[in-house]
């Protein structure tokens, strides 16, 4: 069950109907796209819905596994045009394990097709975490130029988003998503990444360094 991303929908109850009908058809257990993260307090939006969904699949009588993925995104979606502008300019924030979004496919289809069980939450993370300042220096070393890491006031950043055309929700939206990691929700690796692809899982700096390539 891939959750879904609608910030306008009733995304819980949605999960809530998807989990009643699996189970009606009988389903024996149930995997679930969720987060790294989904703690209480998490002030992330998502990490609410994918805990009231974690709860729902406890209650439904059915053996399942929350796949709690770190973010798997491009790298250039968190870094902004540092390659043009020689800065990473964003708010403050804090260290994530940012994970290959292949790799995280391909341990969730180990954990489909093979006969271990995983029962309740795992988390599927790169094995470290990082921060725009570990990152901008990685840049710099892979350049040779100086990539600076510039902290962005939150309002500031929201505005400058503003006058670009991004929504103002959409903005702040993002915001809590720097404000969570600064305060250490997704600062946490795990080893289960690794066991499951039977390898290193790429690093944050791995893939830079394959984007600069490319
Ligand atoms: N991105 C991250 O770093 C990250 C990390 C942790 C958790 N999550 C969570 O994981 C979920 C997926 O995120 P994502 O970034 O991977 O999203 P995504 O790139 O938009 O992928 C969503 C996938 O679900 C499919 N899909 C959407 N609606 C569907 C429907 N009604 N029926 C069948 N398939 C449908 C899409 O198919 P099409 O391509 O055909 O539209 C697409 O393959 C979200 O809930 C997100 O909050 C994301």
């Amino acid at each position: 069950m891939v959750s879904g991303n609608d910030p306008a929908a009733d995304m819980t109850g949605l999960h809530r109907s998807a989990v009643e009908a699996a189970v009606a058809a009988g389903a024996r257990r149930i995997l679930y796209t969720s987060q790294q993260g989904a703690v209480p307090g998490n002030p992330y939006p998502p990490s609410d819905i994918h805990l009231a969904t974690e709860a729902a699949l406890r209650d439904s009588g059915v053996a399942w596994t929350a796949l709690r993925n770190a973010a798997y995104g491009p790298l250039d979606q968190i870094l902004g045009p540092w390659r043009r502008t020689g800065e990473i300019a964003q708010p403050a924030d804090g260290p994530v394990p940012y994970t290959d979004r292949a790799e995280v496919a391909e341990a969730t289809a180990v954990i489909l097709a093979g006969d271990r069980a995983f029962d309740g939450p795992v988390a599927l993370t790169a094995p470290t975490a990082v921060t725009l300042g570990d990152l901008a220096e990685v840049a710099s070393g892979l350049t040779g130029r100086t990539i600076k890491r510039v902290v962005l006031d939150d309002e500031q950043w929201v505005a400058d988003h503003i006058a670009t055309g991004v929504p103002e929700q959409a903005a702040r939206f993002m915001l809590t998503w720097y404000q969570a990691g600064r305060a250490g929700y997704f600062a946490e690796a795990d080893p289960l990444l690794a066991r499951l692809l039977g390898r290193e899982p790429r690093s944050a700096a791995d893939r830079l360094a394959a984007d600069i390539a490319a």
